[in-house]
Formats: C-alpha cells, structure tokens, sequence
C-alpha cells in the first residue's frame, strides 16, 4: 500500500495519485482543509503556492483566525475540500444544517486521517467495488474533521481507482453529541478550481429524448442541474463533465462527474467574484432533511471523478471501464446478453397466449434467445389504468397459466423474461383497497396521478417486504431469466404514512434506500437473473441502477435516428453494455420515421441488442436479414460490449452522417458505423478516420450494406486512422454502412 496515496505530514498534504492524473488537499495552519490540486499527474510538492492568500472587502474571517488578528485568511475566497455554511463562505456548500437554537452552521478543521485497502463497502448503497484480487491496486483514503465548536465528526472518503484515472468519493457526518441536529444538505463532493476556465456538457432532455450532450458556458453565476423528481430523471442525468476551452473528443483536459445515485440529485457549479470555479454534488436538498441524534452518522452516495489530459473520448472509456469492471454487481456484467424479443411495440396490452407463442416461434425461427413479456400479464391490466400492484397472473387473459406459458416459451428452445413496476399502485388494484395508506398521498388533499398511477411507500419496511414477496412469486412461477424493473411516474406528494412529521423530509432518500434494499435482495438470491433497469426508457439511467441492473432501458424512442443522439449522449458516462437498444416496426410508433431495417439494426447492436415488434410483419428479405444480423451480433458482440467506444462524428454537430466506432480490447477487430441523417446531392463523399486501432498492423476491411457483404481489401492500420477512407454513399435517407476491419 502506499503507491497512490502520498501522506506528507511536514507539508500537511494528502496527494492522490491515478496513472494520469493527481488530487491534493492539504491542512493549512487554521487547520482547515484546503483544495490544493486536481488535474495532469504532479510530483506531489505542495500546491498552495498557487493559491494568493489576501484579504478582500466583504470577505470576513473565521472567528479563531480574526480573534489571532489575520485579516486575509477568508474562506469566502480559498479553495477548500468540503465548504460549509456558517465559515464566512457565501458561495455554494457542501453541507448545511440547523441546531436545536434554530442557529445553522459548521467549522470543521482536521482530526485525524486513515488509509485502507479496497474500496469500502456503503451499507445500503451501491458504490464502486474491488474484488479481493485487486484490493492491493485501490486504496481509500479517510480524512476525519471535526467541528470547532460541537461534537460532530465529518469523514471524507477517496478511493482510487488508478487504471481508470477515478477517484470516488463520498462523505459521512456522526453526531457523536447530544444535541441534536437537522441536515439540510449534505454532498458527496465538492470541488474548486482556482485557476482554471471550463466549458460544461450536461445532459438534459425529456421522456423519448433523453440525455443530450449540451455545451454551456459558465457566466459569473450559478449553473445549476438537478432532479427534484425522486429519480435522476430523464430531465437531467446527474453527470457533469467539465472541459478546458476548446477541448474535444481527443484533446484537452477533461473532467466527468457522476452521481452513483438514483434519486432526485443537485449538481451545482458555480464561478465566484475572482472567477475561480466550484462544483458541489450529491443528493437533491430541496425536499431533504435528516435529523441526527446521538451517535446517529448519515452516510452520502457516492461521486465518481474521472479526469483525462486527453480529450473526453479517453474519459469515457476509462468511466466504461469502471463501470463494467468495478460498479456492475450482476453476474452478466461481462456476458454476453441474450438477443431478445419483447413484445411490448408488437401487442402493447392486447394478447394471450396464441399471440404470444406466435411471436415466439417466429423468434426462435430468426435465431432469438429470450422473449420478454411486457407490461399487462397480471390482475386487471387490459389498459394502463388499473392492476398494478396485482402480481398475480391474469389467467383468463393469458388463456392458461403463467407456468404454462413459460414452459411452452421454453420448450420452443427461449428463455423467458418478464416485466413487473414493483414500486407503483394503481387505485384501481386489490393492493390499493387494502392498503391506502401504502401510497404516498398527503392526507386531506386529492393526490397527483401520472399514468393514472401512485408511488408506493418505498421507504416502509413492509411495502419493501411486499415487493420482495410479490417478485420472489413471479420469478418462483417457472424458469424466468430476465426481469425487466419498470418505475413509470415521478414522485410527488411527499408525505409518508409511516414517518413522523419531523422526519417527512427524509422521505426522498428512505425511498430510494428501500428500492436498493429490494434490488439488493433480488443480487441475492437470484445471482443469474439478468434485471433491466427502466423508466419509462431512460428516466433513471445513472451509476446507482447500474450496481444492480446491469442494463437499462435506453429509452421509449426506438427510432434509430433519434436513438443515434441518445445513445451518444448516454455514451459519455455509461458503457454500451448497459445501453439497451431493440429494432422495432416502422413507421415508428414515436415519430413515424421509416428508416431500414440495417440502420435500426447497426444502431441498436450499439447496446444491450434486441426487437421489439411483431416479428411475423417483416417482410422475407427483413427476416433473411434479421437471422444473418443475430449471427452477425453472435460473432462481434464482446468487441461492442466490451471494447473501446469511439464517438467519431457528433449527430449535433454534422448535418449529414453520425458515425461511431468499437474497437476490440486486444484491437484485433474494429467495427465502424456510419449513418446518414440526411443525403447531399452532389456533395462529396464522408471521408472518415479510424480509431485505435494498431498502427503497425494491417487490417482487411470489409463493407456491410443493407444483407449484403464487400470485399474491400488490406489497409495499414496508421493509413486508416491518419488518411481515412472515403466512406460508401448512402443510397437511401438514413442509410447506413458498416465496416468491420480484421487484422490479417
Ligand atoms: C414503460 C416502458 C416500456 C413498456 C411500458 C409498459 O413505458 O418504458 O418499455 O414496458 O412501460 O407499460
């Protein structure tokens, strides 16, 4: 031990160390712990020299440093490793809170410090994780502060995950006190740059339009992301990456942030009066409080930091990395996924059985692995108006058993997979009438339906306990390989039958304790059942789902041009292996767009690959293609899942073509796509340039257009990625080529 974390305790810092990159803190003679560095890898000197330490009109002094008559020394203008109000500091903070005087505020300043091997485990929440054969590699630094003026002890935790230039963190008040206190807000970090001036990326969007890789600048102001939904939203995705002007896919120095959280979440950024830079992060405090009495600790989720000198692309992949590595808990996280059929776009609410077994057959005709059952095949759910929170089997619909079902699926040589929304109720269910007060509902007003839907009271043990019981009977029913976890409304009206009401704004966060508390007993005990996460497509997309489903669904927009700007902006934080992706009919029933069926197919084998449509309306040729494609996807999948992601030409930025490309980790094989978006009479051919591939190699590239196959001959490997190739012309709109180069 001992490699990444460097302790200098003439100097009072603490240097963390990844292959590419260094953070530093360091404790000052105040005591209080200072932000020293966070960029390209240094030597690990003391890094306060850069910091200009000079007092300022209207930023005052903490009251131990003016009582010794020092009138610079302001925390309103240092950089600091976790600011909190009631320091003097008017920006932004990491932590705020109220004592039992109605007084708010803390001065923490260094106590203590640890070093432990691996990364901790979070009670209750999904973090990032060692195995116990890289615990040597990571290591954890513990700074312990306490408060100057009470007995609460802070802990910030770093874990470094050198291969992947990431540092997580996260952060853990105790009240080791009698008084008692009330968070009002709590981060998992926080981080300030001093001398620097960034371009952010965040990821708004809507339900059907989710994450949108947008650029803003940073104005002498706050910019501000966050949900306030109860989920990470498809509103906003609780990512931020940070870049230097001008920075791009491969160049300049990049900075990515990401929440390991699935509730609603605050991502602030803020540029001071001397323009210096703060950005702080965790869990959404506007509908937050949490009380603390004695010896009570309120444990933060966690936050990833990733750092590249090289551009986003390089950020990227290292995050993919990670995230299949080290934050997937499901045993499919390096398997290779089942190419599945849902039947969801192909019946929506309106089969049985012979309708089912038909899509069936034909899926296991075209070479399929798993059907999935989608929404409607339990209580009364022949509409979305009713049922849910019924988990049993509608038998009369169906027209037979689930068992049976199941069983005939199997036979047919498919696995089975099924679709359940264990956190909502609908009033009109067998659930709601025994239980009203499961619901979160504030009593005396009408509560706010979406979806015709409420939100069960996720943070009750014994709502918990129902859903465990209720999933634990449907995947008992037969041989169910697949769950599909649906969440398909935001929360709202946030009063919980079962907390007192000083404790209502803990609500939030108790509720997403629950539904990890749930998925983690899904981990469990049913270790091969592949789980995809979903809402409403990709209204919770985000690191902390990830721990537990190792796949979510993307989004409800299945058409393959719009998917293009979906999964590019999904692409910048979360690998393709979690990026679920189906061919579905055209028109698409999102937009009406008809597109080919090679362009839904080459977009929706960038992810988890399956159809979603009535199989027996493709047309001969479509099926003739869709067998040799699942073929295709068989031979080629480990290089999507598991290989290095290219984001070659932006949907944003080019008018004409996006285009991607996977590289396989040994980079034996390359797989480059191109679609396009619009077709330019006239104009010339796309010349497009390789990624990392090798460059002393030769590669025989060979071209894939609609079922058809072209030799195209021996590049070297450098004239592919320095001089390019002009790339085959679309023929139709939304065309789409693919070129597979294999070393030879
Ligand atoms: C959500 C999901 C869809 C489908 C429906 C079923 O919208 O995102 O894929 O499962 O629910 O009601």
């Amino acid at each position: 031990m001992g490699q990444n974390i460097i302790v200098n305790k003439e100097q009072m810092t603490f240097t963390l160390n990844t292959n590419n990159s260094s953070y530093q803190m360091k404790v000052d003679k105040y005591k209080r712990l200072l932000h020293t560095w966070y960029g390209g890898k240094i030597s690990g000197a003391d890094y306060s020299y850069l910091i200009e330490v000079l007092g300022r009109g209207f930023s005052g002094n903490p009251g131990d440093v003016s009582k010794e008559g020092d009138r610079d020394y302001t925390l309103d203008l240092l950089p600091q490793e976790f600011p909190q109000h009631g320091t003097g500091d008017y920006r932004i903070n990491a932590l705020d809170l109220v004592w039992e005087n109605g007084a708010r505020g803390t001065d923490f300043v260094y106590k203590d410090h640890k070093i432990i091997g691996g990364q901790p485990e979070l009670q209750g929440l999904p973090h990032f994780w060692t195995s116990a054969d890289n615990k040597e590699a990571v290591e954890t630094l513990v700074v312990v502060l306490e408060d100057l003026y009470s007995d609460l002890e802070l802990e910030l935790y770093y874990s470094i995950f050198p291969e992947y230039d990431l540092i997580v963190r996260s952060s853990k008040i105790t009240n080791l006190g009698n008084e008692e206190v009330v968070l009002k807000n709590i981060a998992s970090g926080a981080l300030d740059f001093i001398n620097k001036d960034f371009e952010l990326i965040n990821f708004p969007g809507r339900h059907l339009k989710e994450r949108n890789a947008s650029k803003v600048e940073l104005g002498e102001n706050i910019f501000q992301i966050r949900s306030t939904r109860g989920t990470s939203s498809h509103q906003q995705n609780p990512s931020l990456f940070l870049q230097e002007q001008g920075a791009c896919e491969d160049k300049g120095e990049v900075y990515g942030l990401s929440l390991v959280y699935s509730g609603g979440f605050n991502i602030s950024c803020e540029k001071d009066q001397l323009g210096q830079i703060r950005v702080v992060a965790g869990l959404d405090d506007s509908n937050f409080s949490w009380i603390l009495k004695n010896g009570e600790s309120f444990q933060t989720p966690e936050l990833a930091m990733c750092y590249s000198p090289e551009g986003r692309g390089e950020l990227s992949r290292n995050l993919h990395r990670a995230v299949n590595n080290n934050l997937i808990r499901s045993s499919w996280s390096d398997k290779r996924r089942p190419v599945l059929i849902n039947n969801w776009e192909a019946t929506y609410f309106d089969f049985d059985k012979d309708k089912i077994i038909e899509i069936a057959n034909k899926a296991k005709e075209l070479n399929f692995d798993l059907l999935v059952l989608d929404d409607g095949w339990f209580g009364k759910r022949d509409l979305d108006i009713s049922g849910l929170g019924d988990w049993i089997p509608n038998e009369t619909k169906i027209g037979g058993t689930l068992e049976d079902l199941i069983k005939d699926v199997n036979e047919l040589g498919l696995d089975f997979g099924i679709w359940m929304e264990p956190e909502m109720v609908n009033e009109d269910s067998d659930l709601y009438r025994a239980h009203p007060d499961w619901a979160l509902a504030i009593p005396g007003r009408e509560p706010n339906r979406s979806r015709v839907q409420l939100v069960l009271d996720f943070s009750r043990k014994d709502v918990q306990d129902f859903a465990i019981s209720a999933i634990d009977n449907v995947l008992q029913t037969g041989n169910i390989t697949y769950l599909k976890w649906d969440m398909n409304r935001s929360l709202f009206d946030l009063y919980s039958h079962s907390l007192p009401a000083e404790k209502q704004g803990e609500l939030s966060h108790r509720y997403v304790l629950g539904v990890y508390r749930v998925l983690q007993h899904l981990l469990d005990n049913y270790p091969d059942l592949l789980i995809e996460g979903c809402s409403g497509g990709g209204g919770r997309f985000d690191l902390g789902m990830l721990y537990y489903t190792p796949q979510i669904w993307t989004s409800d927009n299945t058409d393959a041009l719009d998917r293009t700007r979906i999964q590019h902006g999904t692409s910048f934080v979360y690998p393709l292996s979690s990026i679920s992706a189906h061919v579905s009919a055209v028109p698409n029933h999102q937009n009406h767009r008809v597109t080919p069926i090679s362009t839904r197919a080459f977009t929706a084998l960038q992810g988890a690959f399956g159809y979603e449509m009535d199989l027996s309306t493709l047309s001969e040729s479509e099926q003739e293609f869709t067998k040799k494609f699942i073929d295709f996807y068989n031979k080629h999948w480990e290089t999507v899942q598991k290989g290095d992601y290219y984001r070659l030409v932006d949907p944003y930025e080019n008018t004409y073509v996006t285009a991607w490309e996977n590289v396989a980790t040994d980079k034996a094989e390359a797989i480059l796509t191109v679609v396009y978006k619009d077709l330019a009479a006239a104009g010339l051919a796309e010349c497009i340039k390789w990624k990392g591939l090798c460059k002393d190699s030769d590669y025989k590239l060979t071209l894939y257009k609609g079922s058809e196959e072209f030799d195209c001959g021996v590049y070297s490997g450098l004239d592919l990625m320095v001089a390019g190739i002009l790339v085959e012309r679309g023929r139709q709109n939304y065309d789409s080529v693919c070129y597979i180069a294999e070393k030879v």
